[in-house]
C-alpha cells in the first residue's frame, strides 16, 4: 500500500530518513528530494525552484510529472514543494553588508513562498556556514532560526561531500577541515507557522564576537568523518553515552602536542583521559557520579599509575587527575593550566525520556539508563533554557583555568522531543560565542545504527544520525 505522503513504500521511505548522506552528483540529491516531497498523482504537482541549476531540475521534473516554478517566472501559482539553493549565492559574500543582505532577500522570498505553499507542505534550503570578512560565521544556522518565525523548522540533513564548498580563505592557517559539508533545511507550512517574520524573538549570530583566529592549524580533521570504534568493554557499556576514544585521539592530534593539558569537566568513563594518555598528553577532569568516576579513575591507572590512590586528593604533578566532583565546584588549584577541553555534555534529559529504542534495549540488559537521579546532574534538568544556560555557564567557568588561545571540542546533537525541535547544538552555540570564537563544525557521522520509519506516510523525521563536533577558540 503506497502511503498518502508522498505514495513511497517503507522500503522507499526509509533510505531519505537517515539525517546523513554522501553527496554524489546534484541530480541525485535533487532527484530524491523532489521524489520525497511530491506525490506521484494523476495531478501535476508544482515546485518552485531558486537556484543555478534550473535546466537540471527541469529534466527531473519532466520525468517525475511535476511543475517547475523558476523563482523569476513566480507569479503566486498554488505550490506543493519548494527549494531554496543558496550555496551560489553565497560565494558573493564579501562583507557582513551582504550577508545580511542574503538573509534578508531569502526571507522575503520564503515569506511569498509560504503565502500559496499547500498545508503540511515543504520548503528545503540548501545552504552551508561561511567565512565573512576572515570570520566563520554560521550562517546556515542563522537563517534557521529566523525562518522557524516564517515556517515550522521540521529537521536537518547533512550533505557530507568532497568538494571544496564555500568556506575559502586566502589565509591557508586557519582551521578548515579538508572535506565538506552543507546543510539541507527542510520547514514545514503548518499550523504552527503563520508565515509572519518576527525579527526580534530570534537572536543574531553576528552580534557575537567573532574574529579570526590567529593560531596555525595542520588540519588534518575532515569536516565529517565516519568511526569504527573498538567494542566497548564490560565497564564501559555500564555508562549509557560513551563516546568513542578513537573520536578524541583525532582531535588530540589538530589541536594539541605531547605533553598538553587535557581536560573533560564531564568525564563519563574516562574516554577523553585514556585517549590523552595514550597519546602522551596529561589527562585532567571531573565527573559527577562515583561510580563512573570509578570508571574512569580505573582505566586510567590501567595506563599510567597514579602518584597517590585517592580520587579526591590527586597532586598537581600527576599525569592525570580525575575529581569526583560536581564541575561547578571546581576551583583554580585543582588542576595545572589547560591546553584543550574536549567533551561531550548530557543531551538534555533526553536519557530521561521512556521509550527511546536504546532506552529499552538497555532496560532489557538490566543497564543503567541515565547518569544519575541527583539533582546536581545536568541531564536531569527539565526546563531546555534553564539546561543550555546552565551548561554555557559550566564552560565559561573553566575558561579561567585554560590558556588565552587554547580550544575547545563539544560533541553535541540536535535534538527532537515530542514533535518539536531543539537546535541544541546552535542554540549553545550561540550563547558561547559571547566569548567564544566560533571554528568550523565537524561531523562524527554514525553508520552503524539501524534506521526506524518514524513518521512514515505522516511526514518527513529523520533519524539523527550525526554528532556536531563544535569547535572555539579563547580569545
Ligand atoms: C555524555 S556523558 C560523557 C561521556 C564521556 N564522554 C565518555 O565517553 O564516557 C556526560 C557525563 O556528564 C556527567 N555530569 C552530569 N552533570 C554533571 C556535573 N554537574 N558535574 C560533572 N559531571 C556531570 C554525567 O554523569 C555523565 O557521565
Amino acid at each position: 500500500m503506497k502511503n498518502r505522503f508522498n505514495r513511497l513504500t517503507s522500503k522507499e521511505w526509509l533510505p531519505f530518513q537517515k539525517s546523513w548522506f554522501k553527496y554524489d552528483t546534484e541530480e541525485k540529491l535533487l532527484t530524491e528530494n523532489i521524489r520525497f516531497f511530491i506525490r506521484e498523482d494523476e495531478t501535476e504537482e508544482k515546485v518552485f525552484y531558486y537556484g543555478d541549476n534550473a535546466e537540471l531540475l527541469s529534466n527531473i521534473c519532466e520525468s517525475q510529472n511535476v511543475g517547475l516554478i523558476k523563482a523569476n517566472d513566480f507569479n503566486n501559482e498554488a505550490l506543493q514543494y519548494a527549494i531554496l539553493d543558496l550555496r551560489n549565492s553565497v560565494n558573493s559574500i564579501k562583507k557582513i553588508s551582504d550577508y545580511q543582505k542574503i538573509k534578508e532577500e531569502t526571507i522575503n522570498i520564503c515569506i511569498k513562498i509560504f503565502e500559496t505553499l499547500a498545508h503540511r507542505r515543504f520548503l528545503t534550503v540548501l545552504i552551508p556556514n561561511v567565512f565573512v570578512e576572515d570570520k566563520y560565521m554560521p550562517l546556515a544556522w542563522d537563517l534557521a532560526w529566523q525562518l522557524s518565525s516564517i515556517f515550522s523548522l521540521k529537521d536537518e540533513k547533512i550533505a557530507c561531500t568532497n568538494e571544496i564548498m564555500s568556506l575559502k580563505t586566502k589565509d591557508n592557517h586557519k582551521f578548515i577541515p579538508n572535506n565538506k559539508i552543507f546543510y539541507c533545511l527542510y520547514f514545514r507550512k503548518d499550523e504552527l507557522s503563520n508565515g509572519i517574520f518576527e525579527e526580534k524573538k530570534h537572536r543574531l549570530f553576528e552580534n557575537k564576537i567573532q574574529k579570526s583566529s590567529n593560531f596555525s592549524f595542520k588540519s588534518t580533521i575532515p569536516s565529517w568523518f565516519i568511526l569504527k570504534p573498538q567494542p566497548r568493554k564490560k565497564n564501559e557499556i555500564l555508562h549509557p553515552a560513551k563516546y568513542p576514544e578513537e573520536l578524541v585521539t583525532m582531535f588530540l592530534q589538530e589541536f594539541t602536542t605531547e605533553n598538553a593539558n587535557i581536560f573533560d569537566p564531564m568525564s563519563g568513563t574516562g574516554s577523553t583521559q585514556v585517549a590523552s594518555l595514550k597519546a602522551s598528553r596529561n589527562a585532567y577532569g571531573t565527573e559527577l557520579s562515583p561510580f563512573f568516576a570509578e570508571i574512569a579513575f580505573g582505566r586510567c591507572s590501567e595506563i599510567v599509575a597514579p602518584k597517590q590512590t585517592d580520587l579526591f586528593q590527586s597532586p598537581i604533578d600527576n599525569k592525570f587527575i580525575l575529581l569526583n566532583k560536581d564541575v561547578r565546584e571546581i576551583s583554580k588549584d585543582d588542576f595545572p593550566e589547560i591546553d584543550y577541553l574536549i567533551t561531550s555534555p548530557p543531551y538534555w534529559d533526553m536519557l530521561n525520556m521512556k521509550g527511546a529504542e536504546n532506552q529499552a534495549k538497555r532496560v532489557e540488559k538490566g543497564l543503567q539508563t541515565n547518569y544519575s537521579d541527583n539533582t546536581e546532574d545536568l541531564g536531569n534538568i527539565a526546563d531546555y533554557q534553564q539546561f543550555i544556560t546552565d551548561l554555557a555557564n559550566v564552560y565559561f567557568n573553566i575558561l579561567d583555568i585554560m590558556k588565552s588561545g587554547s580550544y575547545l571540542t563539544i560533541v553535541v546533537k540536535n535534538i527532537k522531543k515530542k514533535g518539536k525541535n531543539y537546535p541544541f547544538a546552535w542554540d549553545l552555540s550561540d550563547i558561547l560565542m559571547s566569548k567564544l570564537i566560533l571554528l568550523p563544525e565537524t561531523f562524527w557521522c554514525q553508520d552503524d545504527i539501524n534506521l526506524a520509519p518514524y513518521g512514515y506516510g505522516n511526514t518527513f523525521v529523520s533519524n539523527t544520525f550525526h554528532q556536531y563536533c563544535l569547535n572555539f577558540q579563547k580569545p
